[in-house]
């Protein structure tokens, strides 16, 4: 295998972009990743969405997406798992630049989700139709029975989810790009509207639009399109049962961890050796479930990680300095490479006011639906 490293990235600003439509992100995305790598051409695309088809009503879209970046004949790929297609996109490409076939591959994720469709159904197509949709079951629903049963087992409070939301607001109220740029408190949270039981509006993430590009190439190309190249030094992906009910224990997101054993092996690092991370928080609840799947803290710690600081800026291990899909907003198909932007910005020293400081290892960890499909990857600043 070839080392493989990100050579440019580019997205749009997360939020209700009603001017655009989902070839126009695509295009101002994909063109950002090829202006900041001061490239012209690429030998393949790799378009992670969850589903085209039922938002706006378009597929097909590997095809679509090269035509509308005026590189009609490249090869071109839709990608979907669920709200890790873009995370999924990534590894795709990492595996061709690593295997030799492709010099230069552009991995995206897209999603509009505020365009009149029926956002919860849709994206409640990503549970177990016969096993919990069918039932009525949601996405805040699947998610709050998650949060039930950790703070059933382990007397995770309402408070420390509340305290996720405040950090990751804080984040991203410093980041241009994202959907929420203000500030939130435990008592707005605490205050917020119920969605799901003991999930409330604070707690989730939102509706979003937008789209995520990065630029792949062999690390010893990567001179030839910047001076900060990010090296991915793993990529680990997993699945798990599709219904909460098939699961051993429903407070523990399997696929999470197993997704991030194999990065680690094939990196050579464990937890310890991360020293930031974008993790999939759809729900405070997941982040609390993810960190302690990733190893970041022990099983049933992770409720008061962010209340205590461990995870906030200037914390052990800094999370989601983006804003997190909380408050940088969650346009499903685009989070898992808007998450990679976050990290290689991080590498490179170009993450603003939510710099950590001499931050040389990376992690981000992309997840499908409530925990079905899971991906990590692994960055080394270089
Ligand atoms: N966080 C903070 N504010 C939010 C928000 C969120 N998640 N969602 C909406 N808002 C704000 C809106 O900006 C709006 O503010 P305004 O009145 O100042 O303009 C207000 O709340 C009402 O917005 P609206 O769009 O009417 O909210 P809604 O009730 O239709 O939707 C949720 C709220 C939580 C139900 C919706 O965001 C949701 O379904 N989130 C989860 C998405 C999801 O499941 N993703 C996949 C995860 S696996």
């Amino acid at each position: 295998m070839r080392e493989v490293a990100i050579v440019g990235a580019g997205m749009t600003r997360f939020g209700e972009l009603w001017q655009l439509s989902l070839r126009d992100m695509f295009v101002e995305a994909a063109s950002g990743a090829l202006q900041d790598a001061r490239a012209d051409h690429v030998d393949s695309i790799y378009v992670g969405c969850m589903s085209g088809g039922q938002f706006v009503g378009q597929e097909h879209l590997g095809p679509l997406m090269a035509d509308h970046l005026g590189m009609t004949g490249v090869a071109a790929i839709h990608v979907e798992s669920a709200c890790a297609s873009g995370g999924i996109a990534l590894r795709q490409a990492f595996m061709e630049v690593a295997s030799g076939m492709s010099d230069l591959v552009l991995a995206t994720g897209i999603e509009k989700m505020n365009d009149g469709a029926d956002v919860t159904n849709v994206l409640a197509t990503a549970a177990d139709q016969e096993l919990e949709v069918y039932y009525g079951v949601t996405f805040p629903g699947l998610y709050a029975m998650i949060a039930r049963a950790h703070m059933q087992e382990y007397g995770t409070t309402e408070e420390d989810m509340a305290w996720v939301s405040v950090k990751n607001h804080r984040h991203g109220a410093k980041n241009d790009k994202a959907q929420f740029r203000r500030e939130v408190t435990v008592e707005d949270v605490m205050s917020s509207s119920m969605v799901s039981e003991p999930l409330r509006l604070l707690h989730c993430s939102p509706v979003s639009d937008g789209a995520a590009a990065v630029l792949l190439c062999p690390l010893d190309m990567a001179k030839q399109y910047t001076d900060r190249p990010v090296k991915i030094v793993a990529s680990g992906l997993a699945t798990g049962s599709m219904a909460l009910a098939d699961r051993a224990d429903p407070a523990f997101i399997d696929s999470v961890q197993v997704s991030g054993e194999r990065a680690y092996k094939m990196a050579g690092l464990g937890p310890r050796d991360i020293q930031v991370a974008e993790v999939h928080d759809c729900f405070s609840i997941a982040e609390i479930c993810c960190i302690e799947a990733l190893g970041f803290v022990d099983r049933g710690k992770g409720g008061p990680a962010a209340r205590e600081g461990f995870t906030a800026l200037g914390g052990c291990i800094p999370v989601n300095t983006s804003g997190g899909l909380k408050s940088k907003g969650h346009p499903v198909g685009a989070t898992g490479v808007a998450q990679a932007i976050e990290i290689f910005r991080q590498l490179r020293g170009e993450g603003g006011e939510c710099q950590v400081e001499n931050s040389r290892i990376g992690l981000a960890q992309n997840m499908g639906g409530s925990g079905a499909s899971s991906v990590v990857h692994i960055f080394e600043g270089v």
